[in-house]
């Protein structure tokens, strides 16, 4: 039986900082207390005082299986995901082919199989034309339901009036949105094509993507959502003035929540001039103002849960002029650096980053047993070392893709290790190689 003794660590956990050993046996925490004598044939991992958190949960990654693995696969991005402290990850549908049957989310589950560092849960995609699927899906098979309501990377449009409302109608899960309203896009490019030609700079592209495209779309999420009292999560938001849709009450309380990602809370507009594709995404990153709002909406309740899009891309692809450039970036290996870096800046606490990225998403699809540190639960857990900087090298980059919009920046914290269902799979700068993940268990139905 696998055991392990994690001690001396500082905890951090459901709303607290306490100093404590933790025992893991097989795959899950057997024991919590403020010293622990180390059990008979256990591993001792010293953790010199260092944080231990829950694994971070994210609700929002592209990990291009199947079909698109030129850019990334489960077995690669979830171990890049490892390195950076992400147990579980929910994964979205516009692969090839997409996730939008029962069939082709059985396929999913079945090609994740053994090859997955962390736990995994898929979403099934809403087209214009599969509400019959969407209406058969049983609780627990997804995640969620993935709405682009609005285009981005792949051919997922859900635009038809009668379509979205039968959605928010008859979902038997939690519906998920991209929210950018097309036609004010479309409009938005037409006027730069003119302005520019094809060199449109990558600096347009939050005037592009603009405010008011994320607000006209998101508001109408919101309204289809309280007409029909659905479960809805409006992901990756980006502006201030949507922060005016979301409610502060306690995530218990909602029906309607929200998501930010690390590179909106990160960046700012300002950075398209040096960055250009690199961090072309949808939604774009917008002013500082809205980041600086976002923060405080992380930090009033309005924003429930940080995860990243993680959405790679070859530098090929990226090399592109604006047009053709896809937006998306890779993020899972530097999630949980950037928020430390955050807590290091005083812009959020210790215990509301772990209540964002790794309590929330628990919570909200009702994920079994993980997503915080508790006796009896999964050992998935991951050690952070606040003092020692990690450096973003190419060399260090764990994606296939094999660049990070980071390279170059040096983190104040490390991961220093991270556990999935009780197994090592990082720790000392290295991936060990076991594959431990499995099947997220979903028990929240609309
Ligand atoms: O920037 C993005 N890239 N936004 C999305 O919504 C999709 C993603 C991708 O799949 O590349």
């Amino acid at each position: 039986m696998n055991k392990l003794l994690i001690s001396n660590v500082r905890l951090v956990n459901e709303g607290e900082i306490r100093d404590v050993d933790v025992f893991v046996e097989g795959d899950r925490i057997a024991r919590i207390d403020s010293s622990i004598r180390v059990p008979e044939g256990a591993r001792v991992i010293d953790g010199g005082g260092k944080y231990l958190l829950p694994g971070m949960i994210d609700d929002q990654v592209h990990f291009r299986e199947p079909g698109l693995t030129h850019k990334g696969d489960l077995a690669t991005e979830s171990a890049a995901a490892a390195a950076g402290g992400i147990t579980s990850f929910m994964d979205m549908p516009n692969v090839n082919p997409l996730t939008t049957t029962r069939q082709a989310l059985a396929d999913k589950y079945r090609i994740a199989a053994n090859r997955c560092t962390g736990n995994y849960g898929f979403y099934l995609g809403a087209t214009n034309s599969n509400i019959e699927e969407i209406k058969a899906l049983q609780v627990g098979e997804a995640c969620g339901i993935k709405a682009f309501m609005g285009a981005s990377t792949g051919d997922m449009l859900v635009d038809d009036p009668d379509t979205l409302d039968k959605l928010f109608e008859h979902a038997p899960v939690i519906v998920v949105t991209h929210c950018e309203d097309s036609p004010t896009i479309w409009a938005n490019e037409d006027a730069a094509k003119e302005k520019f030609g094809e060199e449109v700079p990558f600096t347009e592209h939050p005037k592009i993507r603009s405010a008011e495209a994320c607000y006209a779309s998101s508001s109408m999420a919101i309204d289809l959502a309280r007409r029909h009292d659905s479960l809805l999560h409006v992901l990756h938001l980006t502006t201030e003035k949507e922060m005016a849709l979301f409610s502060s009450a306690h995530r218990s309380e909602k029906r309607i929540t929200a998501e930010v990602c690390v590179h909106h809370l990160w960046f700012d507009e300002s950075r398209y001039e040096q960055l250009g594709a690199k961090i072309k995404c949808n939604p774009a990153i917008k002013r500082a103002e809205d980041r600086k709002a976002l923060i405080k909406a992380l930090n009033d309740g309005r924003i429930d849960i940080v995860a990243t899009d993680h959405a790679p891309h070859t530098a090929e692809e990226k090399e592109g002029t604006y047009f053709k450039a896809p937006a998306g970036l890779p993020l899972v290996q530097h999630a949980l650096l950037t928020l430390f870096d955050l807590v290091a800046a005083g812009q959020i606490s210790l215990e509301l980053l772990v209540d964002r990225a790794c309590h929330a998403s628990a919570d909200l699809f009702g994920v079994q047993e993980r997503g915080y540190v508790r006796e009896g639960w999964f050992a998935d857990l991951v050690i952070v070392d606040p003092a020692t900087p990690y450096c973003v090298t190419a060399e260090n980059v764990l994606y296939k893709c094999g660049w990070s919009p980071f390279e170059g920046h040096e983190f104040s914290a490390s991961i220093d290790t991270t556990i999935v269902n009780g197994k090592v799979v990082y720790r000392d700068g290295s991936l060990t190689g076991v594959i431990p993940g499995r099947s997220l268990e979903f028990s929240r139905a609309r």
